[in-house]
């Protein structure tokens, strides 16, 4: 079985990955946000910007060391794999391995910085006030580990992240291992629009896992059961 490396994707792939719209939303959660620059650079722009991730009980300097490993094997993993991976977006090796390189450091900076933007915590409960976000982005943890997560931590999960923002987006919608779509994803979000969530799935400018270009965007409060 994999294990879930801390990644550190950068702002410049957020955007793309959630087609972020430019004035960028003024309160945003990067849930699951591990070592990502996002949060660092959207507070740069002025965004009340909060990145959530379990990782963050760990202290700082073994936080920032397990943030370059994490790199560093993910960086193998996609030399390993060349092949199963589509090119086009990044345009080169070196141009991927440079963005997660510099967000890594961007992240590491920040937490030491701005210690108060890096909330410790896990899904599905979230330690936020109903509506506090006008936008949460979740990258890379609902889906693409379904292996480990079951549909009902899912359904939890999504019905929290529309709890405490009022938009939620979440990419990719595959599987991490071979890019295989989610069997759970439809009734899922039958359940979630039974209870007052509208999602709708959204083609993206990105692709990078074969046939992993669209997110998944939830509006509207689940009503109390
Ligand atoms: C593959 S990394 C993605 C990190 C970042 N979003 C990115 O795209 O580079 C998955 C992250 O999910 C975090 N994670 C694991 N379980 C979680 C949970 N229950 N709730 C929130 N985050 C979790 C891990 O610590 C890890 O940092």
């Amino acid at each position: 079985m994999s294990t879930m490396l801390v990644t550190s994707r950068s702002f410049t792939e957020y955007s793309a990955f959630f087609d972020l719209p430019t004035p960028l939303p003024a309160s945003i959660l990067d849930c699951s946000a591990g070592g990502s620059g996002f949060t660092a650079v959207a507070a740069s722009h002025g965004v009340d910007a909060v990145a959530l991730d379990p990782a963050y009980a760990m202290a700082p300097a073994e936080l920032g060391s397990h943030v370059r490993k994490s790199n560093t094997g993910g960086t193998q993993m996609v030399a390993d794999n060349a092949d199963a991976f589509v090119w086009g977006w990044y345009g080169s090796r070196s141009r991927r391995d440079e963005l997660r390189a510099e967000a890594a450091e961007v992240f590491v900076e920040d937490l030491a910085s701005h210690p108060e933007r890096y909330v410790a915590g896990s899904l599905p409960v979230l330690p936020f006030a109903d509506g506090r976000f006008e936008l949460a982005l979740c990258s890379h943890l609902l889906f693409t580990w379904a292996n480990q997560f079951p549909e009902s931590w899912h359904l939890s999960s999504l019905r929290e992240l529309a709890r405490v923002a009022r938009e939620v987006r979440v990419f990719p919608l595959v599987h991490q291992a071979d890019a295989a779509p989610i069997p759970f994803l439809a009734p899922l979000l039958s359940a979630l629009e039974a209870e007052g969530v509208a999602s709708e799935i959204r083609r993206v400018p990105y692709e990078f896992q074969r046939g992993a270009d669209e997110m998944l965007v939830l509006s509207g409060q689940a009503s109390q059961s």
